[in-house]
């Protein structure tokens, strides 16, 4: 019979038989795939584990520590924050283009977790117990996608560790390779992971890095994060989290335009909603959010964050669009 609690006990056991007394490493990026695939391997090995969060600076509001608090307490990962974010923002300095943003994030991404991992080894590993073993939370449709098999695994961009250099070899953990994102859900809830991890919608691994339009800076990523952070209340307030495949909030860091707040002329930017609904992200239709709840959005964000004086909805299906704007 099928349930969480058999099918997580069962890939306990496997991951326990796997790795034996060797020691185990683990990229958590604050998404659901990692966290359950790393509390699979806690469970199964406890401390044997060390999770390693590489900061990029790019997360949203409180997703850091959901990480660093919330699933520590809850699953009692040995965890390792590795801030990068200075690093990432001078590395993404000057630069506008949407496609060399998202390869400077995915350098600078293996380039601090390899730093990371060596750390780990030094720290953490000895001849008796190597840290031999990598987890990744490769699914059941990403092993299909790739060609099935062993070692097939597709390993995504966000958790892009494939260019790790020859002298840090590891072998591949994969507990999630039999399970649809349904069943991972599941199963991390068996194991304790924060509901807010479980059900978190899609995020793309280069973060809010895409969705700044225009240069990343410390201070736009601040803005962006105000204004995400309100329209994800109203919206999970509204109770539309299981209708909204996603929805990205952008800023058009480069467009001003006037308004006017109090007695006083502005020259604010645009934030924009992306609210779409979808089946697997291939194809989307814009999300027919309640017009009140648009309302409060707007009416908060224009209010709270002193740099924004507009607020437009995006009602473009994809195709032609796609879900981000980079
Ligand atoms: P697009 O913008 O292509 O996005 O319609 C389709 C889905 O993929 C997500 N996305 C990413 N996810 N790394 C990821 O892990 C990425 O680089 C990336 N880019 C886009 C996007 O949020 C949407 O769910």
């Amino acid at each position: 019979e099928w349930t969480a609690g058999n099918v997580a006990e069962e890939l306990v056991e496997q991951v326990r038989a796997q790795v034996g007394s060797d020691r185990v490493l683990c990229a958590l990026s604050g998404g659901v795939d990692s966290a359950v695939a790393a509390a699979i391997v806690q469970r199964a090995v406890g401390d044997q584990l060390t999770c390693v969060h590489v900061d990029h600076g790019l997360l949203r509001a409180g997703e850091r520590e959901q990480v660093e608090s919330d699933f520590v307490d809850a699953t009692g990962v040995d965890l390792i924050v590795y801030d990068a974010r200075e690093q990432f923002l001078s590395a993404l300095a000057g630069v506008t283009d949407p496609e060399t943003k998202r390869k400077i994030i995915g350098r600078e991404f293996i380039r601090a977790f390899e730093q990371a991992a060596r750390d780990v080894v030094e720290d953490r590993g000895d001849d008796e117990h190597p840290v031999r073993w990598l987890v990744q939370g490769t699914l059941y449709p990403d092993v299909v996608e790739s060609g099935g098999g062993e070692g097939a695994a597709n390993i995504k961009s966000h958790h892009n560790v494939g260019g790790l250099p020859d002298d840090l070899q590891f072998q591949l953990v994969e507990p999630l390779r039999s399970l649809f994102k349904d069943e991972v859900r599941q199963v991390g809830l068996e194991l304790d992971v924060p509901e807010a991890i479980v059900w978190r919608q899609p995020f793309p691994g280069p973060g809010l890095g895409i969705r700044i339009i225009g240069e990343v800076t410390a201070d736009r990523l601040d803005i962006l994060r105000r204004a995400d952070a309100i329209a994800r209340e109203e919206l999970t307030a509204a109770g539309l989290d299981r209708d909204i495949w996603q929805c990205p909030v952008v800023l058009l860091a480069d467009v001003r335009s006037v308004g006017v707040q109090g007695d006083g002329r502005t020259y604010g930017h645009p934030i924009v909603l992306r609210p779409v609904s979808s089946e697997d992200a291939m194809t989307a239709d814009w999300s027919r959010v309640p017009y009140d709840v648009l309302a409060t959005i707007s009416g908060r964000i224009t209010n709270e964050v002193r740099e924004v004086n507009r607020v437009v909805l995006d009602v473009t299906s994809k195709p032609p669009g796609t879900i981000e704007w980079e």
